[in-house]
């Protein structure tokens, strides 16, 4: 079966390598892919996601018999609508299922309907009430742009004068796009450490995948503004046997059913941003898509036929699928960016070192903002370069070994966490100093984490 995997991250190039290694593969392309997939027996096709009809008789043209969307955009956009109108098979949620991710709102509303965990919280669509609200608080907020933002329309605040600031951005400034910042979240911010957790969602079926652990911002210990992700390990021992039912049974039972009965039911990947806090879990987001770089420490460990199951979704027979198979030794993957990231950075920088460091047992290193230059070599060309991945007998193992790679490759002002894995191996982070926000005294009052709408 000839495949198209739509995207050109670290996940659309996993995505792709694992299903190359499926018996039943013919050819897999990547549109518009990146250097690693042009080099990695898989094909890149010049169409960006934008270019639907293009994308559709390319399909038709190479008889693809499964389309695999990456990115949240072309999900959002409808794209897996508009394939499968076109009779293609497609493993991506429709439009209307995928409003999960790119309506904060509407994913919100929906975890208040089907009774999942999730932060208090309050929606507007005017800027003098949004403050009203925040003002009165006796805690500390997470404003949220409604729609899709790059990653970047989530503001954790402080305080109120920050989360005031946030409002302004969004709905006045119009910082994250006019459409995006028409409603805002305002939501209690919760405190605990985080876990990703992915399933598999076909019809009411769903199948979780291992728990894993992103590094959200861009320095060691936690520190810096945040990115897209510089790192993920898996599995993370934080997410227990029982922590995993439970989640099963209070998040994506109900979330997948309430989705179900609405009209727009979910089918791909429904990822789960969690929060442990001293009250127990809460939802913090949805997305409609494989992480990034969740995927790319999942897909090291994966045993099971990706092809096999990614069609099953689409084909909606995963109930044919008791278990996946996963090895047993720990993934983890080190993410190398450009410098400056995540501000502005430079790209075509060359690149020394990934054959070496893939040539390593049991690494291997997934590429992302990367193309090859006109002197045929590999440079960077975005934020993040490189997935750097490794299996391991132990977590210890495995990031010893990651790292061991990571030395053998440079590019001009890369820069990468030097801390992955080390919330689940105990390490301490280095002490930094702790500013506590105090609120004024008279908003210290009220409690309760129960939703207000
Ligand atoms: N690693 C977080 C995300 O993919 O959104």
């Amino acid at each position: 079966m000839h495949v198209l995997v739509i995207g050109k991250g670290g996940r659309e190039h996993a995505l792709a390598w694992r299903l190359k290694q499926s018996p039943r593969a013919g050819t897999v392309f990547c549109a518009p892919g990146n250097a690693g997939t042009a080099r990695d027996g898989i094909t890149n096709v010049a169409i960006e996601h934008t270019e639907t009809d293009k994308l559709q008789r390319f399909c038709l043209k190479e008889k693809i018999g499964l389309v695999v969307i990456g990115p949240e955009d072309p999900l959002a956009a409808g794209l897996a609508d508009f394939l499968r109108g076109k009779g293609l098979k497609v493993f991506g949620p429709s439009k209307d299922a995928a409003r999960i991710e790119s309506s904060k709102v509407f994913a919100k509303e929906l975890m208040l309907k089907a009774d999942v965990p999730t932060a208090e919280f309050r929606v507007f669509d005017h800027p003098q009430p949004a403050r009203d609200y925040i003002e009165t608080r006796d805690y500390s907020v997470v404003v949220k742009a409604d729609g899709l933002a790059a990653g970047k329309g989530v503001v954790v605040c402080k305080t109120s004068a920050e989360a005031v600031a946030a409002v302004k951005r969004i709905m006045t400034d119009d910082e994250f796009g006019a459409k995006a910042g028409r409603h805002v979240v305002v939501e209690k911010r919760l405190e605990g450490e985080e876990v990703s957790v992915l399933a598999l969602v076909s019809g009411r079926t769903f199948l979780p995948l291992p728990a894993c652990q992103d590094h959200k911002a861009v320095g060691d210990g936690d520190t810096g503004p945040n990115t897209g992700g510089m790192g993920a390990y898996c599995p993370a021992p934080i997410a227990t046997p029982e922590l995993m039912k439970e989640w099963e049974r209070t998040v994506f039972f109900p979330t997948i059913h309430a989705m179900k009965r609405g009209r727009y039911p979910f089918q791909g990947v429904l990822f789960g941003g969690f929060i442990l806090t001293n009250q127990g879990t809460r939802v913090l987001e949805f997305n409609c898509r494989f992480g990034d770089p969740e995927t790319q420490v999942l897909i090291m460990r994966l045993k099971t036929d990706l092809l096999d199951l990614l069609e099953a979704v689409a084909d909606e027979r995963l109930q044919e699928f008791e278990n996946i198979e996963w090895d047993t030794r720990p993934a983890v993957c080190v993410v190398l960016c450009s410098g400056g990231y995540p501000g502005k950075y430079d790209t075509g920088k060359p690149i020394t070192g990934i054959a070496d460091a893939d040539r390593l047992p049991d690494v291997k290193v997934f590429h992302a903002g990367t193309k090859v230059d006109e002197l045929n070599r590999v440079a960077t060309d975005g934020g993040r370069v490189l997935g750097v991945t490794a299996l391991g007998d132990t977590l210890a193992d495995a990031k010893a070994r990651a790292y061991e790679a990571v030395k053998l490759i440079t590019f001009a002002g890369m820069h990468y966490r030097s801390d992955i894995a080390d919330k689940a191996l105990k390490v301490k982070p280095p002490a930094a100093p702790v500013e506590t926000p105090k609120l004024p005294a008279k908003f210290r009052k009220r409690g309760g984490d129960k939703p207000s709408t």
